[in-house]
């Protein structure tokens, strides 16, 4: 398993694979801000829009690649406009084919992401996700920033806000070495 970044070109091209991996994901609890029943259009729309972001500059995209060169996971990162007017990143769409979760893949996913965010704070968008979700967050280092109203289409048994999670990365220690390939136990969520 390798982790690329793709081209604004790169991402329509795979756009059918990472629209199935976002499929995989919202069918396994994740929201994903995407409303109930998941719409293709919606999902295509979607990365549609971060090819042209990607494009622009203002999202970058890298993708978790199999040895057979298919995508097994995904991380978006935008740059946004914090509220002190200065340039904000924020990950987001952090995904990990439910199959294959628990061998590393999202810690390496946001390790590339925190490598290209050159900022002292990267703000994680969590979503309303599940337990796993926070747990992740928590796992590699980021504290709960507060949360905020949303989100249409949830399942009544699941939380309906987006939980934001920070991390200062200045003075921050290198990341843990990890081995994509090693099998570790398996988690429930
Ligand atoms: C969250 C997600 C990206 C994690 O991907 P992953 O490849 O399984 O994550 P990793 O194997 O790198 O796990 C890193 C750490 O996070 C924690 N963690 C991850 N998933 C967990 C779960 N379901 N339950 C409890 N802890 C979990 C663990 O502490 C783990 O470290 P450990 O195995 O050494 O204990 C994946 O579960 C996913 O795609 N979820 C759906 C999409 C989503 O909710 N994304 C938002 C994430 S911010």
């Amino acid at each position: 398993m390798r982790i690329e970044k793709l081209s604004g070109t790169d991402t329509l091209r795979r756009l059918d694979e990472l629209a199935g991996l976002l499929a995989d994901a919202v069918a396994h609890g994740a929201s994903l801000g995407f409303n109930r029943p998941l719409d293709p259009g919606d999902v295509k729309k979607h990365l549609a829009d971060v090819a042209r972001a990607v494009a622009a500059s203002d999202r970058q995209l890298f993708v978790a690649v199999d040895e057979r060169g298919r995508v097994q996971g995904s991380a978006e990162l935008a740059f946004e406009l914090c509220a002190d007017g200065q340039r904000c990143a924020m990950a987001q769409k952090i995904i990990v084919r439910h199959v294959l979760r628990g061998h590393g893949i999202g810690t390496a996913l946001l390790a590339r992401v925190e490598q290209a965010a050159g900022h002292s704070v990267v703000f994680l968008d969590a979503g309303p996700g599940t337990s796993g979700a926070t747990a992740f967050c928590r796992r590699l280092g980021y504290s709960f920033t507060g949360s905020s109203p949303q989100e249409a289409g949830r399942a009544d048994d699941l939380p309906t806000s987006r939980a934001i999670f920070s991390k200062s990365l200045a003075g921050a220690p290198s990341a843990e070495p990890f081995d994509l390939e090693a099998p570790r136990e398996r988690r429930a969520g």
